[in-house]
C-alpha cells in the first residue's frame, strides 16, 4: 500500500492551520495517473483558500500544480506512461503532497530541458500569463501595458512576454528594492506603488500615453488609480485580489474614466478542456524555447516548511516563483 505525505487544512487561518500528515494512496483507477511529486508550485490562490477568503469545504489540501515522474496509470491511459515527467494544473485542488492520483488528461509532458522545478514554477503562472497577454486582450506591437505585482510569479512571467510581443511594458512593484528585477524582466518603466502619485509617475514615463490594458492581480490597493491609467476604450483586467477584493464600482464610472472595459478573468476555466489545456501549454513552452518567457525560482521551501513559505509570500518578501520540494 502506498502512502502519501499531504498537506492538510481542517479549518480556515494562518499559516500555522495547515499540517502534513500521512494519507494512504488509492490506486490509479481508469484515466488516472499516479505522480511521485517532485516539486509543488506555490500560487498566491493558496493564501486566498487557506484564509477563507475562496472558501473550500474542508477539511481540503491545498495546492493547484506540481510537476513529477508517471510511477503507475490506470486502465484506458495511453497518453503518459511510467517514467514520464509531467505537470498539471487544474486537476483539482491537493498539489500540496510528495504522491497524488490525478487525471490523465489534466497532464502535460515537461519539454526536455526545462527542470521539474522550472516547471512547477512557470506552469501555473504561465498558463495565467498566457491567456492575459493572448485571449483577454490579445496583445500587439505598440501597446503600452501595466503590470501589477511585475517582479511576482506571474509578473515577472507577464512582463517579459509583454516586452517579447512589442509592447511597451510599465511594471508596477510594492517597494523600490524590487524595481531592479521588474527591470531585468524586461520593464521599460517601473513605478512604485508605494508612492501615491504612482499613476502620474507612469504618465511621466511613458510621455502621456496611457495604456491600452492594465493587468491588476493586487485589487483593492491599486483598482481605482488602475482605471485612471487606461487609455479611452482601454481594458482594466482584475486578476487577482493580493491586498483585497478590489472595491465595488457603479458601471458609470468607466464611462467616466474614457469608456473602459473591464474583466475578472481565471485561468481554470481557460484551460478546463483537455484539448485547450494541451494548445496552451504548446503556446507556453514555445514562448520559453524562444526566451520570451523564462522560469525564474525566487524562493524554494521543504513541503515540511509550508508555512514558512506561506508566510514569506504574504510578506512580500519574495520576486518571482516560490517552489515546495516535497
Ligand atoms: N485569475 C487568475 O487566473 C490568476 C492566476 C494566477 C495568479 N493570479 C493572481 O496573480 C497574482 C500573483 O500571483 P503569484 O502567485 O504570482 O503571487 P506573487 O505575485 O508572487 O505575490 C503577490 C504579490 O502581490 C503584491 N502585493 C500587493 N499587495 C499585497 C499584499 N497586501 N499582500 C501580499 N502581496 C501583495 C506583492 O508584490 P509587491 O510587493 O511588488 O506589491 C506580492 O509579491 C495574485 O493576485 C494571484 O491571485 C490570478
Amino acid at each position: 500500500m502506498t502512502t502519501a505525505r499531504v498537506v492538510r487544512l481542517r479549518a480556515f487561518g494562518g499559516p500555522e492551520a495547515m499540517e502534513i500528515v500521512e494519507e494512504t494512496l488509492p490506486p490509479a483507477a481508469e484515466g488516472q495517473a499516479e505522480l511521485r511529486q517532485t516539486a509543488v508550485g506555490f500560487n498566491f490562490i493558496d493564501i486566498y483558500q487557506r484564509k477563507g477568503t475562496y472558501p473550500l469545504p474542508l477539511p481540503t489540501g491545498l495546492g493547484h500544480e506540481a510537476a513529477g515522474v508517471v510511477e503507475a496509470v490506470g486502465p484506458g491511459v495511453t497518453a503518459v506512461r511510467p517514467g514520464d515527467r509531467v505537470a498539471y494544473i487544474n486537476a483539482g485542488i491537493g498539489a500540496y503532497a510528495d504522491r497524488r492520483v490525478v487525471a490523465a488528461d489534466r497532464l502535460v509532458k515537461i519539454p526536455d530541458g526545462l527542470s521539474d522545478e522550472a516547471a512547477a514554477a512557470v506552469i501555473f503562472k504561465g498558463m495565467t500569463a498566457q491567456y492575459l497577454l493572448r485571449r483577454t486582450h490579445r496583445v500587439a506591437p505598440g501597446d503600452v501595458v501595466l503590470v501589477h505585482a511585475a517582479a511576482g510569479g506571474v509578473g515577472l512571467i507577464l512582463s517579459r512576454w509583454a516586452k517579447a510581443l512589442g509592447a511597451t511594458v510599465v511594471g508596477a512593484v510594492g517597494s523600490a528594492g524590487k524595481r531592479a528585477i521588474a527591470l531585468e524582466a524586461g520593464c521599460d518603466h517601473v513605478v512604485v506603488t508605494a508612492e501615491p502619485d504612482w499613476p502620474d509617475a507612469m504618465l511621466a514615463a511613458t510621455g502621456g500615453r496611457k495604456a491600452r490594458v492594465v493587468y491588476d492581480s493586487v485589487g483593492r490597493d491599486t483598482f481605482l488609480k488602475s482605471l485612471d491609467c487606461a487609455r479611452p476604450f482601454g481594458l482594466v483586467v482584475v486578476y487577482g485580489a493580493a491586498s483585497g477584493p478590489a472595491p465595488a464600482i457603479d458601471p458609470e464610472l468607466l464611462n467616466k474614466k474614457g469608456c473602459l472595459f473591464l474583466t475578472r478573468p481565471s485561468v481554470f476555466p481557460h484551460n478546463a478542456d483537455p484539448a485547450d489545456l494541451r494548445a496552451n501549454a504548446a503556446e507556453l513552452f514555445a514562448a520559453i524555447a524562444a526566451g520570451a518567457v523564462e522560469p525564474h525560482v525566487g524562493a524554494r521551501f521543504a513541503l515540511d516548511e509550508v508555512a514558512a513559505a506561506h508566510r514569506a509570500v504574504e510578506a512580500r518578501r519574495t520576486v518571482g516563483a516560490t517552489v515546495l520540494v516535497p
